[in-house]
């Protein structure tokens, strides 16, 4: 954060640091770093340690400094990092430094994928690396600029020369002692907001959208080198406007400046704290903060060449942010995760609240309804995600096409695109994502747009990436999910996708009736989970007799391969048990090979018109010694007698899968704790998945 006008204790910026990483904490976490104003002008201390934020602040409280010493303006950084390029160790820790002066130091999520070809170049030049990372690319790029300039540049245009050569996708910050108060920030592909605190009406500045190298005019790299004093450094092409007092974006009625805090940070969760409103940074924008004032720049990059100034939205509006940090703290829970299961009750009401009219059985999804047309008369629907998102698409696919009579199929996002699947202008594309962040997913979305089919966004997080970026969409409502392990948001994506189907069939009188047992099934939804949640202790103990197997068959059909596959992906990621969702018509294809008394399997056979098809299943297993637990419903007495069963409310067809995931979700938690795993934040596993 930067500060103006306020006296701030380095105890209090070292607190604001701390907490604003734990709570990002669940985007990534093998190390963490800090970088804060020392004692002396000009002066950088950094901490950094590998693991959890709690293991950084261990080492700041064992670190004897002036926690007293008192700035009336200052910037520092922090980081949580999740390797990429080099492994998790102090060094690779963030900030990372241009040299040992620090001169520049720079926070860093994403990947510079050209990072080899510049430490390449400038390593030729004299320059020597220490660590490990893209990121120290960035920062000894920014020295080498500012050293071989031939006149005194801003920091913004320093930084966009630098940005000009970089390839991938970044959130950066940047410090320099050369610009002591001052920040910039900026982002390409991975997301950026900026929270500010002040009493004032804010205006922000936007400065240009013409600032550019002429496209044909050499990189910075091949026009300079360190021993040429008459460095050929192309000055900007266009000089940004200056800070000129009238363009000044924060100054009170008075003209006297006020005290004014910013928040610079990848996720709303790591500001929410301090200030509800925030700014979301686009693509190539450039923000500087200096002397209380914030000022948007835009990057134009060759390939935007042809743009024109107008193409690019030119303001960026200050949103107020509705999440309360009540909602994003644990509560009584001993794990988000464990939270979040149990949220279920509530956070699929939120889903439905406003769009489920169970007074007239109508549907109203805001976000969609221009384009309900469109989606009508779309030549087929493709449903794109990864993970738990995407099998919150296979668990409503049927459905959809039943409603819709629109052909539907369900894509990976990194298959979809490794597979280059042709995308036509008539096609509606759907994207899931909790966090509207994942790379996969957002590269899907662009690899569609370009392609001219409508784009639709189903995410969890107001603002993210896919929001923006897609045609239309409808937000879950699920409220922050920060457990790594996605759970609340699977069902709440479930019931956005049912109820997109619901809205898009309204005028077909055949499936009246259809829709109207469909909607009664949703209004009973909430106290139904809060009935498969009275099975914990069931699910515990079930836990505890098969915590010590190597492995964990799920199996069904139908609209229940979904839950299967769903049940095993929890399982695997928080328990590390094997676990593997099978379905069951194609048990004699292979699976069944797997089939002897040892091995533990789950079958669900809760009753819809699969069930005889599920009760052959069970018979083929049970003849090879297997014991299954059964997934069954309540009133279901035609279980053979013996078999072990786990039971849940019936529901409609197409909404059973809200239930039995349920059970699943539970079991994985108690697994997870049996094995004594880190349940809210697996190993090797972030909760959003920024790179590709
Ligand atoms: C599983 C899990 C991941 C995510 C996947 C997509 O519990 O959390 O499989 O579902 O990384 O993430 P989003 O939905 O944010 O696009």
């Amino acid at each position: 954060g930067a500060g103006l006008g306020l006296m701030v204790r380095r105890q209090e910026v070292l607190e604001i640091l701390c907490g604003g990483l734990a709570r990002q904490e669940y985007r990534g976490y093998d190390s963490a770093g800090l970088g804060i104003d020392g004692d002396k002008p000009g002066e950088v201390v950094f901490f950094k340690e590998v693991g959890k934020v709690a293991g950084l602040r261990k080492q700041i409280a064992g670190t004897v400094m002036d926690y007293n010493k008192t700035f009336d303006s200052q910037v520092s950084i922090a980081h949580t990092r999740w390797a990429t390029h080099g492994p998790p160790s102090r060094v690779n820790c963030h900030p990372i430094r241009s040299d040992e002066k620090a001169d520049f130091i720079v926070v860093h999520n994403g990947i510079v994928t050209n990072s080899g070809e510049l430490r390449a170049v400038l390593q030729k030049r004299g320059y020597e690396f220490e660590t490990e990372t893209d990121t120290e690319a960035v920062a000894k790029l920014l020295k080498y600029v500012y050293d071989s300039a031939s006149k005194r540049l801003s920091f913004t245009d320093l930084v966009k020369l630098v940005l000009m050569e970089l390839e991938g996708s970044f959130a950066f910050v940047f410090k320099s002692t050369h610009f002591p108060n001052e920040v910039v920030t900026a982002r390409r592909g991975s997301p950026l907001l900026i929270g500010v605190k002040t009493d004032r009406k804010l205006k922000v500045d936007f400065v240009d959208v013409e600032f550019a190298r002429d496209p044909s005019q050499a990189s910075i790299l091949q026009a300079t080198s360190p021993t040429s004093s008459t460095s050929s450094l192309a000055p900007p092409t266009a000089k940004p406007a200056a800070l000129s007092r009238q363009s000044r974006g924060f100054m009170s009625e008075d003209g006297l400046p006020q005290p004014i805090e910013f928040f610079i940070a990848s996720d709303a969760a790591a500001v929410v704290e301090h200030t509800k409103r925030v700014l979301y940074l686009e693509d190539d924008d450039i923000a500087h903060i200096a002397e209380g004032e914030l000022h948007i720049h835009r990057l134009r990059r060759k390939e935007d060449a042809n743009q024109t100034p107008g193409q690019i939205a030119s303001t960026r509006s200050i949103e107020t942010l509705e999440i309360e940090i009540a909602a994003i703290m644990k509560g009584k829970f001993d794990t988000f995760m464990q939270k979040e299961i149990y949220e279920q009750p509530e956070s699929v009401v939120n889903t439905m609240r406003g769009r489920v009219n169970f007074d007239s059985n109508k549907i109203t999804l805001g976000g969609l309804r221009e384009y309900l047309p469109i989606i009508r008369r779309g030549r087929r629907i493709v449903f794109i995600a990864c993970g738990t998102s995407y099998h919150s698409c296979l668990a409503t696919r049927a459905i959809f096409e039943e409603l819709t009579e629109i052909p539907v199929s369900v894509e990976l996002a990194s298959d979809f695109l490794d597979r280059k699947t042709p995308i036509f202008r008539d096609d509606i594309c759907i994207f899931l994502s909790q966090s509207g962040e994942t790379a996969d997913t957002i590269l899907a979305l662009r690899y569609c747009t370009e392609r001219g089919a409508l784009c639709v966004g189903v995410v969890n997080t107001v603002g993210s990436t896919i929001s923006r970026e897609t045609h239309c969409g409808v937000h879950i409502n699920a409220g922050p999910e920060v457990g790594v392990a996605s759970t609340k948001a699977y069902t709440s994506q479930y019931i956005a996708l049912l109820m997109m189907a619901l809205q898009l069939s309204e005028d077909r009188i055949s499936f009246t009736e259809r829709r109207n047992r469909i909607i009664d099934g949703l209004h009973a939804m909430p106290s139904q989970i809060k009935r498969v949640l009275e099975l914990d202790s069931q699910l515990q103990q079930l836990a505890s007799t098969v915590a010590d197997n190597k492995s964990l068959l799920i199996m069904g059909r139908g609209y229940q391969y979904a839950t299967c596959l769903e049940g095993a992906l929890k399982i695997k990621e928080i328990s590390y048990m094997h676990s593997e969702g099978i379905l069951a018509g194609e048990l004699k294809h292979g699976p069944l090979a797997l089939i002897d008394e040892n091995m533990p399997v789950i079958i669900i056979m809760t009753q819809d018109s699969l069930y005889p098809k599920v009760q052959s299943a069970f018979a083929q297993i049970t003849a090879r010694k297997a014991q299954p637990i059964v997934l069954c419903t309540e009133d279901d007495d035609g279980i053979p007698k013996g078999a072990k069963t786990i039971r849940v409310p019936k529901t409609t067809d197409c909404l059973q899968g809200l239930l039995n995931i349920i059970p699943l979700q539970l079991l994985s938690y108690h697994l997870a704790v049996k094995n004594g795993c880190d349940v809210d934040f697996p190993r090797n596993l972030a909760k959003s998945v920024t790179v590709e």
